[in-house]
């Protein structure tokens, strides 16, 4: 019997990963330009970093955490997330002692949440995240919303919307609360258990509870800008005024509260509104942690950022139709009939390695048509055929797929020119 892969998880086989790469490099290219550095954190964690960081009565931590216990006893998860093994990477590397505050990082990588399978939604999925630590100015939260913006934008989608909303300071959360406490306790029977345990735990989680989503009390639950005092919402006021220098439309939804406990103050999410798209329209979703890096052990640093799955990108991109075309980057085909001209195209392909020219040949000794397929379907930009006059001769004809023009040429000539060739035809081509 075979063996298939877990369920929720996926291989990615070198057509998608290609495509993977690209929005890889345009991820890494846009972090370059707005400053953000790389960071790599361990892909388990010790479980109480998540009990404490994502926060106890939350979906992730009570549902979706892949916990073992490893043979040391100890008890590990698998990462559910990114931000509390970077707010507890800065804490440990005393990454608040840098001197140019905030710290900014990003991460490109796996994490695992145990949900149910469906379009958009798998327990092993890759984020990409930012993480700006050590600064409560607000210009830092249009940042990093301008910076995942940005990164939709250049990947082709147009149909998004950036929606944001604030959960205010600790004043503001606790009259937020109290508020939530009234309005749900009189009818708490009818909702599921997670909700009744919620109700004096953290009653902001009721809201995000995907059992009783459709309860009429979830819409006329008293909404978090009405409780706002005057120092966070003359913080909202300001995120939104850099949000407009920067340029950048959004929609306030004073339902939006995170599914995760760390937040204050700001909260945004990206959503797809391209047609298509399937049930969870949510591409991104981030916000401010002012709270967290104490939390976990370190002095005040404040910190907002957000994480994205490429896999979501991917089906936003899909929904409107983008399409990704021309990843094909071989240079070179090297035919080759015989075992001396084998010898030969060995080399030949082992050069062309060594100075920058991808190239590749035939490895089943098949005859030379079978070969000429190979490299058309490689999309190969050139290819040479090499048999006995072209040993003798060290000269061999260089033929360009694309248009089908040929040149004679040494083998030394086409290392050398490559270049200047490349150039010549690809301007004869436009
Ligand atoms: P989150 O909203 O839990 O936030 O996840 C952020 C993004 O990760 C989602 O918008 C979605 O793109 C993707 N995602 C989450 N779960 C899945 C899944 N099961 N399958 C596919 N994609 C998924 C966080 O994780 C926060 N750490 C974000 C953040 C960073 N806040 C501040 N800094």
């Amino acid at each position: 019997m075979s063996i298939n892969v877990p369920r929720g998880t996926r291989d990615f086989l070198p057509d998608e990963t290609e495509k993977w790469q690209v929005i890889e490099e345009l991820i890494r290219d846009t972090c370059r330009l707005f400053q953000y550095k790389e960071i790599r954190t361990p892909v388990f964690e010790h479980t109480e970093l998540f009990t404490r960081g994502v926060g106890d009565t939350t979906d992730i931590v009570q549902k979706e955490m892949y916990t073992f216990t490893d043979r040391g006893d100890r008890s590990l998860t698998l990462r559910p997330e990114g931000t509390a093994s970077v707010v507890r990477s800065f804490v440990e590397n005393k990454l608040f002692g840098l001197p140019d505050q905030p710290v900014k990082l990003y991460y490109i990588g796996p994490m695992f949440r145990y949900e149910r399978q469906q379009a958009g939604r798998y327990r092993q999925f890759i984020q990409f995240g930012i993480e700006a630590i050590g600064s409560n100015n607000p210009a830092i939260d249009a940042e990093v919303m301008a910076l995942a913006m940005s990164v939709y934008k250049k990947a082709g989608l147009k149909k998004i919307k950036l929606v944001i909303n604030s959960l205010g300071d600790t004043e503001s959360r606790q009259s937020h609360r109290d508020a939530l406490i009234a309005h749900f306790a009189p009818h708490i029977h009818e909702f599921c258990s997670d909700c009744q345990n919620r109700l004096e735990k953290n009653p902001l989680r009721i809201l995000d509870c995907k059992v009783d989503r459709d309860n009429p009390l979830m819409d006329t639950a008293p909404k978090l800008p009405d409780y706002l005092n005057d120092e966070s919402a003359t913080y909202f006021a300001k995120v939104k005024h850099y949000l407009g220098v920067l340029g950048l439309s959004y929609e306030v939804d004073p339902n939006l509260v995170r599914g995760l406990d760390y937040y204050n103050h700001t909260a945004f999410e990206i959503m797809s509104e391209g047609e298509g798209f399937g049930a969870i329209s949510t591409l991104a979703g981030g916000g401010r942690y002012n709270g967290l890096v104490e939390n976990l052990g370190g002095p005040v640093s404040p910190g907002i950022g957000f994480a994205m799955s490429i896999e979501r990108l991917f089906l936003a991109l899909e929904a409107e139709g983008q399409k990704f075309t021309n990843i094909d980057t071989l240079d070179m085909y090297v035919v080759s009939m015989g075992e001396a001209a084998k010898d030969k195209a060995i080399s030949f392909v082992s050069q062309l390695r060594e100075s920058n020219i991808t190239a590749e040949m035939d490895y089943l000794d098949r005859k030379v048509k079978a070969q000429m397929k190979s490299a058309d379907r490689l999309n190969a930009k050139y290819v040479i055929v090499i048999g006995d006059t072209e040993l003798e001769t060290g000269m061999v004809m260089l033929k360009n797929l694309s248009n089908g023009s040929q040149i004679e040429m040494s083998f030394e000539d086409i290392i050398s020119k490559f270049d200047e060739l490349k150039l010549s035809w690809q301007e004869e081509l436009a």
